[in-house]
């Protein structure tokens, strides 16, 4: 189990660690809030138990957990699925501490380079990966099924 406590908040510590079964209903319940498509419950259960490429870490503050984030780790390419911080928790710096530990967790793994997709409009989501060097790289138009919404394609290079 990967396990690190990333800092404190308020008094309290967060710790940011791999997800296991036992989270899956509460990263579910996360991700209604923060996405209007949001995944499944047997789409986490399955991705945390089955999908052997699959890192999935959360962030946990006295218990509840906070965000989340994934990566499919492909020989020495990371994608990042999703990146998620609960709506009451935004702008402390948890989405950052949790993309750092994934990268920093993917590099370790031997992930050389990182790319994802972001919708147009997600101007917070693309300031956050730009702070970690993300640049981008290409359009995926009407890549998003609910208001066909062009993706930004989006890679970043190992230091
Ligand atoms: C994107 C998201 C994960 C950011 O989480 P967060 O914990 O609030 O972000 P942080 O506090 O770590 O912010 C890190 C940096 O991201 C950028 N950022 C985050 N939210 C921002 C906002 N609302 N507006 C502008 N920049 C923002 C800033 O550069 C910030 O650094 P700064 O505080 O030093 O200026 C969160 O807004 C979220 O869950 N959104 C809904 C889900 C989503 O869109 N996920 C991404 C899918 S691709």
């Amino acid at each position: 189990m990967r396990e690190n406590v990333a800092g404190k908040m308020s008094g309290t510590d967060m710790i940011i660690r791999e997800a296991k079964l036992d989270d899956v209903h509460s990263i579910a319940e996360l991700d209604k809030l923060c996405f209007s498509m949001p995944w499944s419950e047997v789409s986490f259960l399955k991705e945390i138990s089955e999908n052997n490429i699959a890192l999935y870490l959360v962030a946990e503050i006295a218990g509840q957990i906070v965000g989340y984030a994934g990566m499919w780790l492909i020989i020495d390419e990371g994608h990042i699925t999703n990146v998620a911080v609960h709506p009451n928790f935004r702008r402390r710096h948890i989405g950052e501490a949790i993309v750092s530990v994934l990268l920093a967790e993917a590099q370790a793994e031997g992930i050389t380079r990182q790319t994802l997709e972001v919708r147009v409009s997600n101007f917070a989501a693309q300031r956050l990966y730009e702070k970690f060097g993300f640049q981008a790289c290409g359009i995926r138009k009407g890549y998003y099924e609910d208001n066909h919404e062009d993706a930004i394609i989006m890679w970043r290079e190992n230091e």
